[in-house]
């Protein structure tokens, strides 16, 4: 089903998909960066972005102009940025630790702070502030996908759903461990200039089929919720996870 400002891209493999996905962040970036100064890109969480950031930190290293690119992430586990389970400390683990990249381009959540709510708040206060008039529009998120249906830290039935004029969000009770979350709300997501779902895998083929349906049900697939209001919506799929669209 073509929704307005969405593409469909399937490919062989992760490794194969992952690279097409790079190479388009890589067109991207030099577009933002061409008419921003900076690209603002916010990075997703779990196992399935790492194939794409080796090959970020790989042969991209010399295509892509780190200096100019501020990371946000899309969710984070209310953990220390130390913790194993910290979307951060995966990132520097498999990404920033290849490259020469200044702290003060990297704005990670604060998970020190005394609660997941406090750890929200200044998360959304901290990019209201680097957005300024120009309002919280990244260039690029990227997101995952979940079995159930769910992206970033967005779970089926979670009163975050609902959530209409807050940017970030503090999620208790994820189905997902661990449990306490921060996570972008819709109203910042889908400001977004580009969206990239990165997704891999037969366990995902029927959440990817519920989100490309028509009138798909957000409640129970939260990644049905993601349409950029004026950008451009693009799903990267290997051929396991599209396999419910290759007809
Ligand atoms: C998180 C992620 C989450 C993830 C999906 C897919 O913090 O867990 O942001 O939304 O993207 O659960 O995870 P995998 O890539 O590990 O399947």
């Amino acid at each position: 089903m073509a929704r307005r400002n969405q593409r469909i891209e399937i490919r062989e493999s992760l490794e194969v998909l992952s690279r097409a996905l790079a190479a388009d962040l890589a067109d991207q970036i030099a577009e933002s960066v061409a008419a921003r100064e900076i690209c603002s890109l916010a990075l997703s969480g779990g196992n399935t972005p790492q194939t794409l950031h080796r090959i970020l930190a790989g042969e991209f290293r010399e295509q892509i102009p780190w200096d100019k690119i501020h990371f946000f992430w899309g969710d984070e586990r209310y953990v220390p940025l130390d913790d194993e389970q910290s979307n951060f400390l995966m990132a520097k683990k498999t990404l920033f630790r290849f490259l020469e990249i200044d702290d003060s381009q990297i704005h990670p959540v604060p998970t020190q702070l005394k609660t997941s709510a406090d750890a929200a708040r200044r998360y959304e206060e901290e990019i209201r502030k680097f957005f300024g008039e120009s309002g919280p529009t990244l260039d690029i998120v990227l997101l995952g996908l979940g079995g159930d249906g769910h992206t970033a830290s967005l779970f089926p039935g979670n009163p975050v759903l609902k959530e209409q004029s807050r940017l970030v969000a503090p999620v208790c009770h994820s189905p997902k461990p661990p449990p306490d979350r921060i996570t972008f709300t819709y109203p910042l997501i889908n400001r977004t200039r580009r969206i990239h779902f990165l997704v891999s895998g037969a366990g995902k083929a029927e959440a990817v089929r519920r989100c490309l349906e028509n009138e798909p049900d957000i409640k129970q697939t939260p990644a049905a919720g993601i349409a950029p209001r004026s950008g451009e919506l693009v799903w990267w799929l290997d051929d396991e996870a599209a396999k419910y669209l290759l007809v």
